[in-house]
């Protein structure tokens, strides 16, 4: 493929991630809106902790530039890329889209021809709405589908690559994603869609996984509340190969960036087709964030120790972690709250107080709450409140 300038908007885990990769064949330059992380790329710092992007950010040949100058960023480009962020908003119940308008506003100004690819997970029919809205063709939607902590592995290893458009700009971007995976990647499913339908990928992909999440959280409460073994209830269900043993760990409820906020966005755009199952998805992480809190209200402890606030073992951010949601409810009970955080860099979270002293969680906790389990709390195992079985994501 002929070496192309490629602009991306918004570095961040998806930003970054592809931006890594295709810069080892091509021209490539971040436009992001905060100074600090522009800085750490050009000093060949990943600003995501992410051990195949720091392998790629170590090596001398390795020359990603970054900027906060759209102008800078956006004039000579071929391709630009879209990953900023679209929140969920409580108000309208569905995603903020506006840092993508914004950045399409942008890219039309300053450079009038380019391919405009939406990396940014966005609503069921937004793509077309945002080529008529701007009266610009050549936008194209391709969903998304790392996890943080893996994000470069998995755009190297993709489970498939999903393109909005059977036209040639398609085939361009296609062969785009292909050529920064492995290079034994005749394997690799790719599917040319309309946008529509690539939009629907993503949130019904995202949707489904939130459901297994949910799934087995309910099988859990179910078990805790009737004194059954919840790991031998999910061993015996999950040998049957149809249902498979795996993605089957019991949690506080499914969080992180994407699932609490692509499940409602689904909801949104359910409004005009009967459902029950997507609003069952939505409103049993509530249930199971009550019922966890609950139980541990029940316990009648003065301190609740927190420990970690991230939702995956590997992550560096706590992002919608259902342990927030948990910690809020028994903290409406008055109960007190310290938080074993490492990762966080103030004193308090939220009016609780935050501590980097593991000891002092483990001393002054009379219950200490872990949506993962560590064996670093081995020591205290009569204090722990988890629901982590395998010990897996
Ligand atoms: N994080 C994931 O695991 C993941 C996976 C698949 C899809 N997605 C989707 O990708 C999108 C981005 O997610 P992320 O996790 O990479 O977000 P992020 O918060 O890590 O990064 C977004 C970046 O965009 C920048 N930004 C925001 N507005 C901007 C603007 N107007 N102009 C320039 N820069 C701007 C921010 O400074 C930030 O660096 C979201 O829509 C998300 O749903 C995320």
């Amino acid at each position: 493929m002929k070496k192309k300038n490629v602009s991306i908007i918004g570095a961040g885990y998806v930003g970054l991630s592809l931006a890594a990769l295709i810069s080892i064949k091509n021209n490539v330059i971040c436009y992001d809106k905060d100074l600090e992380k522009v800085d750490k790329i050009n000093r060949k710092i990943s600003p995501i902790k992410d051990d195949e992007i720091n392998e790629i950010f170590k090596n001398a040949e390795f020359s990603l530039k970054a900027t906060a100058d759209p102008n800078l960023a956006l004039k000579e480009a071929d391709i630009v890329i879209v990953a900023t962020p679209t929140d969920y908003n409580i108000e309208t119940s569905e995603f903020d889209t506006s840092s993508i308008e914004e950045s399409v506003q942008t890219i039309l100004t300053l450079s009038k021809n380019s391919l405009i690819l939406i990396k940014s997970t966005v609503p069921i029919g937004y793509t077309e709405k945002l080529r008529k809205k701007f009266k610009y063709p050549r936008i194209i939607f391709s969903p998304e589908f790392l996890r943080e902590g893996r994000a470069v592995y998995d755009n190297l290893y993709p489970s498939r690559i999903v393109v909005g458009n059977k036209g040639v700009d398609g085939e361009m971007i296609k062969s785009l994603l292909l050529s920064i995976a492995h290079q034994n990647n005749e394997k690799i499913k790719c599917y040319l869609t309309d946008s529509g339908e690539a939009e629907a990928i993503k949130l019904f992909s995202n949707t489904f996984l939130a459901m297994r999440v949910s799934y087995f959280n309910e099988l859990d409460s179910f078990c805790e509340k009737f004194n059954l073994n919840s790991k031998s209830v999910i061993e015996g269900v999950c040998s049957d190969f149809r249902i498979g043993n795996y993605y089957n760990n019991p949690s506080f409820g499914y969080g992180g960036y994407c699932l609490p906020k692509d499940t409602q966005q689904l909801l949104k755009n359910f409004e005009e087709v009967p459902n029950n199952l997507i609003k069952a998805i939505v409103d049993a992480n509530t249930t199971r964030k009550d019922f966890i809190a609950n139980n541990i209200i029940n316990m009648k402890p003065d301190t609740v120790g927190v420990y970690r606030l991230l939702m995956k073992k590997n992550s560096d951010n706590y992002r919608s972690s259902a342990i927030q949601g948990v910690i809020k409810r028994i903290k409406a009970k008055g109960i007190n709250i310290l938080i074993y955080e490492p990762e966080y860099h103030e004193d308090l979270f939220f009016n609780s107080e935050v501590t980097k002293d593991l000891s002092e969680l483990k001393e002054r906790s009379d219950v200490i709450i872990a949506n993962r389990y560590s064996k670093e709390l081995s020591d205290v195992k009569n204090k722990i409140y988890t629901k982590d079985i395998f010990n897996t994501d």
